[in-house]
């Protein structure tokens, strides 16, 4: 499976994930089934699925507004092109202070271009947000970042979206998950992704315990289909969330090796669980090997 990248990065894109979600889940598209994510973020996952119809949701409502924008044309290829051309020309000139500049112009502005620009020329490509809802990252301090083939590389990401969306029936929406669980039809299939406990904590983060917990009673109540990914271990600790909320699922769990230098090393690896309802993932004797990007992985079900 050949996996492409989405232009809007967020914490906790699941691109390297993305053979592994999509290879343990059996879902046959129906008639009128929707494919559902309420925790969109990039929407990674959904592009490169690409159902025919789809409720895609997330709080965050410039992730939205962008792929609103792509659907209705707003935002195509040539006019990201031209404007990250214009702003970086403008980046080069006056560095950093162009930066808080458009930082300034999208906190009032919200303009779904804007948003592109910070989010491919932040620090670490990091998106976060004040308690006002006012975007926080810091420049990424090279005034050079728009380069013509960083330019080309995000403006063919935006036209393997719009490609990706055409002619399909796709509604991206600002909800909360509750909102959109409560749409949730027998045949159906929802893919869960929702922030990790109080990591990456922020205006559209602010994920408490008490939220997993209220997710897990309502997802498990679901008429259709579902699968949640989750953080399984690291070196230091299993997730005990997983464990108390979550175990009467079916848990297929991918590990990643990652690469230091020329070496294969289990240092600072993580593991990542996907845990699915019952009836709805592919029989563990059934798998293929998958390959998942760069990084080696290897299977494990519960
Ligand atoms: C881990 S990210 C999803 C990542 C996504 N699967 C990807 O691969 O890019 C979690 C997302 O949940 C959204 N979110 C946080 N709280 C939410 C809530 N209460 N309802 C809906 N979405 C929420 C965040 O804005 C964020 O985009």
């Amino acid at each position: 499976m050949h996996i492409k990248v989405p232009p809007i990065k967020c914490q906790g894109i699941k691109t390297k994930l993305v053979p592994f979600i999509l290879s343990q889940i059996q879902w046959v598209e129906a008639a009128q089934s929707k494919w559902i994510e309420p925790f969109l973020g990039s929407g990674v996952v959904a592009f490169n699925l690409a159902p025919k119809r789809a409720l895609l949701t997330d709080t965050n409502q410039h992730l939205i507004a962008f792929y609103q924008g792509i659907q209705t044309s707003d935002i195509d290829r040539k006019i990201v092109a031209e404007f990250l051309q214009d702003q970086g020309n403008k980046l080069l000139t006056m560095g950093a202070n162009y930066y808080y500049e458009v930082r300034d112009r999208f906190n009032q502005s919200a303009s779904p271009l804007d948003f592109l620009f910070l989010n491919r020329s932040c620090f670490n490509g990091v998106m976060r947000f004040n308690s006002k809802g006012g975007f926080n990252v810091p420049f990424c301090r090279k005034p050079q970042r728009f380069s013509q083939s960083y330019i080309t590389k995000i403006a063919n990401q935006v036209d393997w979206v719009a490609k990706q969306i055409a002619g399909k029936d796709w509604e991206f929406r600002v909800a909360d998950w509750q909102q959109t669980l409560a749409e949730a039809q027998l045949s159906d299939f929802v893919y869960l992704d929702p922030p990790y406990i109080g990591r990456h904590t922020d205006y559209y983060n602010a994920w408490k315990q008490a939220d997993a917990e209220k997710l897990a009673v309502v997802t498990k109540q679901l008429p259709c289909g579902f699968a949640v990914s989750m953080w399984f271990e690291n070196q230091y600790r299993q997730n005990s969330h997983i464990q108390e909320c979550w175990s009467d699922l079916e848990r297929r769990v991918c590990q990643h090796f990652y690469h230091v230098g020329s070496k294969e090393t289990l240092r600072g690896a993580i593991a990542e669980a996907l845990l699915i309802k019952p009836g709805f993932s592919v029989r563990a004797d059934q798998l293929l090997p998958i390959e998942v990007g760069a990084i080696a992985a290897s299977l494990y079900p519960s």
